[in-house]
């Protein structure tokens, strides 16, 4: 099944040229990403944190993903979305992963959905793909997995664990996923990765080489409050910005300078002289 949204990634792929993946989460996340020309957006279970305020990536439900997936599809008719199977909603069997999929696409409005691991997840991957819905694949740090902050550590520093990051890439590949994406591994493992397969891979903390970046929207703009991940460069400070600009209206607010004049409602003094003759004064 062809879709011309993602054929345009693969079209980006062909010719080289770097793919611009970012998350969004809501209407107005989504409408800001796409006036800057993004190429491809993600409804990332990392809204748990970024938007609903959880703890990690595990907590956030199908239901509650695909509230925000629907804001962001309204948002960006044209551009391709992809929407990430949430913790539980896949892993159990092909049933459940093809159901939860199934969702994304009818009531969210994606194009493809992305899930983390290959071993295991590779029937799930199949099922999806044979029931017509394209798959993103996620290999290296997968963040539904890491239950401690240790866990958050780059991944493939070891041989051993770089050899199987290297083959759940060429797993997730045969069995036809879209695109992967490749999250906190060493460059070269990236490197090696990219000139294996022939699909896009998009990293985040992977280096520069592979064909595409993805970040999360917080980071970006810098909403948060905590320390970032080495990988995120921040290219606006929208907390420091945002707390400044609500604090300079509170202060108008409390000063009696706002509203003024040009915030109000005018009325005819005749109009008001007639309220006031009716009303009594
Ligand atoms: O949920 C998310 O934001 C992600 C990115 C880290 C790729 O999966």
């Amino acid at each position: 099944m062809t879709n011309a949204k993602l054929d345009r990634l693969d079209e980006l792929y062909r010719r080289g040229e770097p793919i611009v993946m970012i998350t969004a989460y809501d209407y107005p996340s989504g409408r800001i990403v796409a006036a800057a020309g993004v190429d491809v957006i993600l409804v990332g279970d990392s809204a748990a944190m970024t938007v609903l305020g959880y703890g990690s990536t595990r907590d956030i439900s199908i239901d509650e993903l695909l509230v925000l997936t629907r804001a962001v599809r309204r948002a960006v008719p044209d551009l391709p979305v992809i929407g990430d199977l949430t913790f539980g909603s896949y892993e159990d069997s092909n049933e459940l992963a093809v159901r939860s999929a199934r969702r994304f696409v009818d009531e969210g409005g994606v194009d493809a959905v992305k899930l983390e691991g290959a071993g295991a997840m590779l029937p799930r991957v199949r099922a999806i793909l044979e029931a017509g819905i394209p798959v993103y694949g996620h290999v290296g740090l997968l963040p539904q997995s890491v239950r401690t902050r240790e866990g958050y550590r780059a991944r493939g520093r070891e041989p051993s664990q770089a050899i199987s990051i290297v083959k759940d890439a060429d797993d997730l590949a045969a069995a036809g996923v879209s695109a992967l994406i490749i999250e906190a591994v060493p460059t070269p493992v990236t490197k090696m990765i990219t000139d294996r397969l022939r699909i896009p891979v998009i990293g985040i903390g992977a280096g520069l080489e592979a064909g595409g970046q993805v970040l999360v929207y917080h980071d970006v703009l810098g909403f948060g409050e905590g320390r970032l991940p080495r990988f995120v460069k921040q290219y606006a400070s929208a907390r420091t910005d945002l707390v400044s600009a609500v604090e300079r209206w509170a202060a108008d607010v409390r000063a009696r300078t706002y509203p003024a004049l040009e915030h109000t409602y005018p009325i005819t003094a005749e109009a008001f002289a007639e309220v006031q003759r009716q009303v009594g004064r």
